[in-house]
């Protein structure tokens, strides 16, 4: 609901309160975000400046307690005695808006652009500020889980003005704290920074073009002694894709300025008069209950709000992809045959990547040209869907449409029609970029790519894009807006097919693709151990519905290292599960490993897919109705392990709990020749002999079969003791190094 009362304005539910007021100046002034409180707390929770602070420039020279510098606020201009960071800036010149009205709409008041903004049952406060020859519209959209924050700025004067910098929201919030933000690049996504916010400003942002492997636009904010189950945490993301820029900074006063929005750097849009300009939407979302409290809300207004309508909570396939298996070197009876194999390990869906258009034998030629290559595939895409769905398997397709190769027909044709500058071509992976401001080469994306879709039953898309922008700026967005155009004009009449992001792996993993794509990529990276990092540093602000996860083959092309394929199975549970590699070469008993796991996934994937999930001490816990499933994950063995608990926060403390594992079993061959303290006869472990066992047979390692109460199980239950050098039993988990294991527990 959202209350207004003598300029106080109280946006509040369930989860959340957000309230400001507009002071007798007219200056919007921040009160409070996060607790539930009432309109009667607005004097208690209002920064009271008192008699102000020394040498601060005053709005009224009477009133010692009027510079804008000393209270908290919802939006700032520059040069009018606010000296913290300005979320506006235009022509170097100051700014200075006043409130002048509100307005309370039903639903999110739709955007006037191509930007994707979050949907569902919302009201909307708007404010109304000007200052001559400007008029600029404050948007608060409060839903259930979060609040979304935006701005439009409109040029009601007669002279053209320019916008060097615009945020979507800007905020002081009382109290010290530290940003958590997520970065890193290619293979090696969202590795967590922490930065204390003191008197610098923290800064997290991209100038990519793209919203960056290097620097998800997705923030906290904590308390310092904030845990995972404790203390306040603000969450912020931007619904947008392009280059963004969030900053936080703390004053003297003890208030923490937070701003998000596009990246400044190089945004020289001109404003001309009766031109609006609006930001992409900022959601803001707290808890009083640590990261676990903020990230389910984050998770529920994602799976809720910006997903696209038509796939929210519905199960999503387990998929096959052809890439790391067989990358371009395929042929239609190669495919055909995975796709017999995957079917037999239980996919649902098969994915056919790179390589099926124009003259893309690598990555040098061929994008921008989506006439099929028939080389390859004799009876096309179509001929191939068909056959493939006979074999009752869905068909899917991969498309990097934003790009182009110079070594294509279509660049030969349209050389205009790449995103270029006055300097030689800069390549990235062999292409460049299609300028997608222009209408007509939107207008060719969206009838290539929207023919191939309706020329057969294809049910998914993999939509890649694998370069960075040269665009600056202004351009940069308007490069972004046409990517929105583009996905809106192919998929919104295309509702049921399953969209996945992609952009070398995780380098677009934003809430403006989720809006089109239920799931993204996360990563080309796909060695377990590393997946560890990445989905768990996912998890803080995005939920495992988003999360495209596959097992690969071992040891891994990102990392070479060795893992289970338990292990690899177990960390991709915990997302949109799929196989990526080359099935030809599994052994019997790798065969007999994958059925397991994905009729294990099939039975429990809506806990999986739509589960609450909670990072625990050892691993992750998704939980839906009356069944919880928690994994436990090692990296590095040790001599000698001291017992492992299994803490599942959250069940009933009186009710009982059936705790089962997913069976899992162990090689033979893992002893080596310690198999020679224990085997009757000699066995060489490089032999045939035990090559042959192990391509057949595996022993069954640790399962658990147990009975507990929810409250045991809350203080931690005792798992099975882990291999200690003193020999193999199936009372312990005979694990090595990257070993897991998965536990069901399901009410009784
Ligand atoms: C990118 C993607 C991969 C794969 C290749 C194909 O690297 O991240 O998953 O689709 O492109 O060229």
């Amino acid at each position: 609901m959202i209350l207004c009362e003598n300029n106080l304005f109280l946006l509040k539910n369930d989860n959340l309160s957000y309230m400001l007021r507009a002071d007798h100046r007219g200056i919007v002034r921040h009160v409070h975000f996060g607790e539930s409180v009432r309109m009667e707390d607005a004097e208690a929770l209002a920064c009271r400046p008192g008699l102000g602070w020394g040498s601060n420039v005053l709005l009224e020279d009477s009133d010692s307690g009027s510079s804008l510098s000393d209270i908290a606020l919802e939006w700032s201009g520059s040069g009018r005695g606010d000296y913290r960071e300005t979320p506006l800036e235009m022509d170097g010149r100051p700014t200075d808006f006043r409130y002048v009205s509100y307005e309370v709409v039903e639903g999110a008041a739709s955007m006037a652009s191509t930007l994707p903004q979050a949907h569902g049952d919302c009201e909307t406060l708007i404010l109304t500020l000007e200052q001559p020859g400007l008029r600029l519209k404050l948007y608060y959209s409060l839903f259930p889980t979060a609040l979304t924050r935006r701005v439009v700025l409109e040029n009601i004067g007669d002279e053209s003005r320019t916008i060097h910098k615009i945020m979507s929201f800007c905020m002081d919030i009382p109290g010290n704290f530290e940003m958590t933000s997520f970065g890193g690049g290619w293979s090696a996504e969202m590795n967590k920074t922490v930065a204390n916010v003191g008197y610098g400003r923290v800064v997290n942002e991209s100038v990519t073009g793209a919203s960056s492997s290097r620097n998800n636009p997705g923030f906290l904010l904590s308390e310092p002694d904030a845990t995972e189950n404790y203390g306040h945490v603000y969450g912020f993301n931007l619904v947008y894709s392009g280059n963004h820029y969030s900053a936080a900074q703390n004053c003297i006063q003890g208030l923490t300025r937070v701003m998000q929005g596009i990246n400044p750097s190089n945004l020289h849009r001109e404003l001309q008069p009766g031109e609006k300009f609006e930001t992409p939407e900022a959601v803001l979302c707290c808890s009083d209950r640590g990261f676990g409290g903020l990230s389910r809300q984050m998770h529920t207004f994602v799976n809720d709000h910006i997903i696209p309508p038509y796939w929210r909570g519905r199960p999503r396939p387990v998929l096959y992809n052809s890439w790391e298996g067989c990358m371009f070197n395929f042929t239609q009876r190669r495919l055909l045959d995975l796709a017999d194999r995957a079917k037999d390990l239980g996919c649902e869906l098969f994915v056919l990547d790179d390589g099926w258009f124009g003259k893309r034998n690598d990555d040098f030629a061929g994008l921008g040209d989506y006439n099929i290559n028939y080389k390859k595939l004799p009876d096309g895409i179509s001929g191939l869907a068909k056959k493939i769905q006979a074999k009752g398997l869905q068909f899917g397709l991969w498309f990097e449409p934003e790009s182009v190769n110079p070594d294509s027909d279509l660049y030969r044709a349209h050389p205009d029609w790449a995103l270029t500058d006055e300097f030689p071509v800069l390549l990235g992976r062999h292409q460049l970029l299609l300028d997608l401001r222009k209408k007509e080469v939107r207008d060719y994306i969206v009838e290539q790519v929207g023919n191939v879709l309706d020329s057969g039953a294809i049910s998914y898309v993999k939509w890649d894009m694998n370069r960075n922008s040269i665009a600056l700026g202004a351009a940069a967005h308007e490069f972004v807006l046409g990517v929105y155009d583009v996905l809106d004009r192919i998929f919104r009449p295309r509702p049921g097919i399953l969209l996945e992001g992609c952009s070398s792996g995780g380098n677009r993993f934003d809430l403006g693709m989720l809006c089109y794509s239920p799931q993204i990529w996360c990563s080309d990276d796909t060695d377990p151990i590393q997946r560890l990092t990445i989905q768990g540093n996912l998890s803080y602000l995005y939920p495992q519905s988003s999360f495209g996860a596959h097992v690969s083959a071992a040891p891994h092309a990102q990392t070479l290292r060795s893992t289970p394929l338990s292990t690899r199975g177990n960390v991709s549970f915990f997302g949109q599960l799929g196989y990526e590699l080359d099935l030809k070469h599994l052994l019997p008993v790798e065969i007999k490993e994958i059925k397991a796991q994905t009729t294990f996934y099939k039975k429990y994937r809506e806990v999986f897919q739509y589960g609450d999930f909670t990072r625990t001490k050892t691993g992750w816990q998704v939980s839906r109705g009356k069944t919880t499933i928690a994994g436990v994950f090692h990296t590095i063995v040790h001599a000698a392990p001291p017992y492992e608990q299994l803490r599942v926060p959250g069940l009933k403390k009186d009710q009982l709990y059936h705790v089962m594992s997913l069976p899992q079993s162990l090689r033979v061959g893992q002893f080596g020749s310690l198999l020679k303290h224990v085997a009757p006869v000699e066995v060489n472990p490089h032999g045939f002999l035990l090559g042959k066992i192990d391509n057949h047979y595996q022993m069954p390692d640790g399962n658990e079969d147990l009975v507990a109460s929810g409250a045991a199980l809350a203080g931690g239950i005792l798992l099975k003791p882990l291999f200690r050098g003193t020999g193999y039993d199936t009372n312990q988990r005979t694990q090595t190094d990257f070993g897991s294991n998965v536990y069901v527990i399901e009410e009784m």
